[in-house]
């Protein structure tokens, strides 16, 4: 299970020391924000209270700006991250069935994280890989021409095997 990280590393509060040393240092915000979830994946609820009090912006600001742009995630990111392309040429080649079956194995949907914090499912547009579509990238590894039938292997690599449901006990 992740946890949330209890503070800023001393790296990024000198970063954020810096902005602001500078002109206009709240206008560094979103850098500032980016190099959070360069380090840990995402933005913690804690981090960005981080930054609202060394950057004396509003939480609310740090929050609004946050989740206005895209390329922000709220939810930590699993052990392995696994990232499927849904751009043209890949969904034309079905995409769509190889994320439902990642879906359907992980029992997760995409931007979600396992409950053990091993495996994230992610959506992307295309990866520049196109002749290999559709493309499944888990962490910095690529999978091309996946097929829905490719899941479970691909994710066996991983460790990951669906849980066996148990048979239902015949009653006498
Ligand atoms: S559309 Fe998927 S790699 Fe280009």
């Amino acid at each position: 299970m992740t946890s949330e990280p209890a503070s800023l590393p001393a790296e990024i509060i000198e970063y954020i020391r810096e902005c602001m040393a500078r002109e206009n240092g709240e206008s560094y915000l979103i850098p500032v924000l980016q190099r959070i979830q360069k380090q840990f994946g995402y933005l913690a609820k804690e981090h960005m209270n981080q930054v609202s009090q060394l950057m004396q912006i509003p939480a609310v600001k740090v929050t609004g700006v946050a989740t206005f742009y895209h390329f922000f995630s709220f939810i930590p990111k699993g052990e392995i991250r696994i990232t499927i392309c849904m751009g043209t040429a890949c969904f034309v080649r079905g995409a769509d069935k190889v994320l439902a079956k990642l879906s359907e194995l992980l029992a997760i949907a995409p931007g979600q994280t396992t409950p053990d914090g091993k495996f994230s499912l992610e959506c992307a547009r295309c990866l520049g890989a196109c002749a290999l579509a559709p493309i499944v990238l888990v962490n910095d590894r690529v999978y091309g021409n996946v097929l829905p039938a490719d899941v479970p292997k691909i994710l066996k690599e991983y460790g990951f095997e669906k849980p066996v449901q148990p048979k239902p006990v015949k009653q006498s």
